[in-house]
């Protein structure tokens, strides 16, 4: 099917899917960068081209070499994989580079491919210059990657046809198509699909002016008024990640709604984001408990990331794929071989008195 849009349709193949598990793990949470299951997110602000993308300047460019590379050759764009935490734009990536060749973009992810005839299905309905989009594509079980391999590589699907003794392997010949992955776990991509993917891109955390311009774009579009301290203000508290700024702009539009006759001024924003337990820098409560319980409890560390876990009752794998990297990102937690160790701007952050460092006497000999 394409969709009536004339830069190219949209198809979208698991209608359900609406992020990873780690965003449906931290459902409730305001600042984190995943989709939450009750939230739709306003398509007409995922950016369309990549002239309107603002930010991940590295990642634009060579996006824009590769695209304007394949137009002239009039091929598809090589296999893509983008990857980073959530939020910050591979899936708006995914479309604005199907947009920018005119051609259609089937949408899937990982867990909804179950078997590997659900691979074929879709392999075989699939257009000459098609993008398949495959979100979370590191959960794609073994024997649909199976499937996969074939079909990145020499654009054939191998299928058995028959049981028993008659059974016949046919190749079938399928059209040059694009697959572009998105993960927020590179580590748990088999490398054999990872190598097969000719592009590779990680996506960063945006900075404030990025964030601003982003935030400043969706209030226009959204009509509201935001005064440049209100900008900055949203910007400095979205954790670097384009899906919380959006996020938390909503929420203090309800906010200077029905409080600041629907004008966001720095003040009002900061109520608002107060009032909801955000601090200056993004950090909310799950983030201020985690570190104060690695100073508090264990002395700062190290301290191993199932002990923390527990201490906070959180899930070990959210911990690492969620809090953690805007954690490490702000220099608040170290991670070491040997666990987790707080750092001096986490203690300060938390008003705690730094402890004093006692480092080794210059002439002690070394006990290792
Ligand atoms: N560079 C950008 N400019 C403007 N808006 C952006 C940009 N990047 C992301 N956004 C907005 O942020 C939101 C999240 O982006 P997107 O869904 O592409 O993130 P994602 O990396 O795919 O997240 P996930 O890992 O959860 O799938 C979208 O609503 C999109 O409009
Ligand atoms: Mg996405």
């Amino acid at each position: 099917m394409s969709g009536s849009d004339p830069a190219g349709g949209c198809d979208i193949l698991a209608p359900d899917w609406n992020g990873c598990s780690d965003c449906l793990m931290s459902e409730e949470r305001l600042v984190s960068g995943g989709l939450k299951r009750d939230e739709r997110e306003n398509a007409a602000l995922r950016p369309k081209y990549l002239r309107e993308m603002v930010g991940q300047d590295r990642v634009r460019e060579n996006l824009s070499i590769i695209i304007e590379a394949a137009r002239m050759r009039k091929e598809p764009l090589d296999h893509t994989l983008f990857y980073g935490p959530p939020g910050l734009g591979k899936t708006s990536l995914a479309h604005v580079m199907a947009n920018e060749m005119a051609t259609n973009i089937r949408i899937t992810s990982g867990p909804s491919i179950e078997r590997a005839g659900d691979l074929a299905a879709i392999l075989t309905n699939l257009k000459a210059g098609d993008i398949l989009f495959i979100d979370e594509v590191h959960r794609l079980g073994r024997a649909v990657e199976e499937i996969l391999y074939p079909a990145m590589e020499d654009f054939a699907l191998d299928i058995v046809i028959g049981k028993g003794p008659a059974a016949k392997n046919v190749r079938l010949r399928l059209p040059r198509f694009t697959v572009i992955g998105a993960t927020t776990q590179l580590a748990l991509l088999a490398a054999p699909l990872r190598d097969r993917f000719g592009a590779r891109f990680r996506l960063d955390y945006y900075d404030l002016p990025a964030l601003e311009h982003i935030i400043r774009r969706a209030a226009e579009m959204l009509h509201v008024d935001v005064k440049p301290p209100g900008l900055s203000e949203i910007a400095r508290r979205s954790r670097g990640t384009p899906r919380i700024a959006l996020r938390l702009l909503r929420r203090v539009r309800d906010y200077a709604q029905t409080r600041a006759e629907g004008i966001i001024t720095g003040p009002v924003a900061g109520e608002a984001l107060e009032l909801l337990e955000i601090d200056h820098l993004g950090l909310d409560d799950i983030d201020r408990r985690m570190m104060r319980a690695i100073i508090e409890k264990f002395g700062g560390g190290p301290v191993g990331l199932n002990t923390v876990a527990a201490a906070i009752s959180e899930d070990q794998s959210t911990i690492e794929n969620v809090y953690e990297p805007f954690l490490i990102q702000l220099g608040f937690i170290a991670r070491t071989p040997r666990g987790r160790v707080a750092m001096p701007a986490a203690y300060e952050h938390l008003g705690i008195p730094v402890p004093p460092t006692t480092p080794a006497p210059p002439d002690q000999p070394s006990l290792l």
